[in-house]
């Protein structure tokens, strides 16, 4: 083991740091210029893409949040109307199937027995438009669909996702232009300008990397707590989720996430002292919303950690934390901000002492039920 750690304490750690490179493998075939292909995601990308009405996402743990950030890329990119549903619940549910509509399966491994069942279900009710994003080429989700991406990630270890998680949204990233671009949604300069930031992907994750020291302090102060909330709007709020999921499955901190336009709705009651509140605020349309709901957190005593974009204007003040993120990154925003949430729940677990790599109760890949 310690020969492949090289320099890391975990392979949760090692992976996290491999973000840049995975990003960049995963993108490799657009790193040339040029446009978008449909026919990464197969042959008969094109016709399935051009007849697709609706998406519908499957996907389980940090999977279906990735499905979760999609749906606002594509509902707003690509115009098409998009589902994301937790495969354990759809296949045990009557739905109403539609011929037209593009079954996404999103998996790390290709081997989730919910996720795995959950297409076979789709498939079963007539849905044979299918696509699955995966990171293993060979595995049993890959063999049962029309069309397929495989992220190259590399293997990942850690129990807890993370450069699976990443190389999934670039992937989708990628689903969301091609999905645009058949169905007539997609101008050239929109292409040109998409791309160009996906090819700067890596470089703009290794610099958020770089806030590592900054988010162990904050770690340090807060890995005692025994509760902690999560605050996200819009494509973000899916990156509140993934971050609440990381700090609940490797420190045993209990963590809920909320958009934060939620919070007057029940999690303000929980909010003091003793439950630090982090927020996701990139530099967007709902900044000053967000801000108003951070004032009503301190406004209740609450310790807030906020990651804020270069651009947005949040004051430190007593009680308010901020890390400012070295980019703003538009629709690619919350590839960086879930980078930063990684790294703050790696390290209250250091703090804490768990086997981050194996956390207890958990599996890396669930094949049974
Ligand atoms: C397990 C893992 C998670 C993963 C989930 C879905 O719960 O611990 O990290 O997100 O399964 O796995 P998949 O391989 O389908 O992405």
């Amino acid at each position: 083991d310690a020969v492949e750690l090289g320099k890391y304490r975990h392979y949760m750690q090692k992976e996290i740091f491999e973000q840049p490179q995975a990003l960049g493998n995963t993108l490799e075939m657009i790193a040339g210029g040029g446009g978008i292909s449909p026919q990464l995601f197969g042959a008969d990308a094109v016709g399935i893409f051009g007849a697709t009405r609706r998406v519908l996402i499957l996907a389980c743990g940090t999977s279906y949040h990735a499905g979760l950030v999609a749906r606002y890329w594509i509902e707003s990119v690509a115009k098409i109307s998009c589902t994301v549903e937790i495969a354990s619940e759809y296949r045990y549910r009557d739905s109403v199937p539609d011929p037209e509509t593009l079954v996404v399966v999103i998996s790390q491994s290709g081997e989730t027995a919910d996720t795995l069942a959950a297409l076979k279900f789709a498939k079963s009710l007539g849905m044979n438009k299918t696509l699955a994003i995966c990171n293993v080429p060979e595995s049993a989700i890959v063999r049962e669909t029309a069309l397929r991406f495989v992220t190259r990630a590399g293997p990942e270890i850690g129990v807890a996702s993370t450069k699976a998680f990443t190389t999934q949204l670039a992937a989708l990233a990628l689903l969301t232009l091609a999905l645009a671009k058949v169905n007539g949604r997609l101008s050239d300069e929109d292409e040109a300008m998409h791309l160009a930031h996906l090819r700067h992907l890596p470089v703009a994750v290794a610099k958020v990397l770089e806030l590592e020291p900054e988010i162990e302090g904050w770690a340090q102060r807060f890995a005692s707590k025994h509760h902690a909330l999560f605050l996200g709007r819009g494509m973000h709020y899916p990156i509140a989720l993934e971050g609440a999921l990381k700090l609940k499955e490797i420190s045993y901190i209990h963590a809920e996430a909320y958009p934060a336009g939620e919070l007057k709705h029940g999690p303000l009651a929980l909010v003091d002292k003793e439950m630090p509140v982090i927020a996701v605020a990139p530099a967007d349309s709902l900044l000053e919303k967000l801000k108003s709901n951070l004032q009503e957190v301190k406004a209740r005593g609450g310790e807030l950690y906020v990651f804020a974009d270069a651009g947005s204007e949040i004051p430190q003040s007593e009680g308010v934390h901020i890390l400012h993120m070295p980019e703003h990154y538009g629709l690619l925003s919350p590839i960086l901000h879930v980078v930063s949430l990684q790294l703050l729940s790696y390290h209250a677990a250091l703090v804490k002492g768990t086997d981050v790599d194996k956390p207890r109760n958990l599996a890396k890949s669930v094949t049974v039920e």
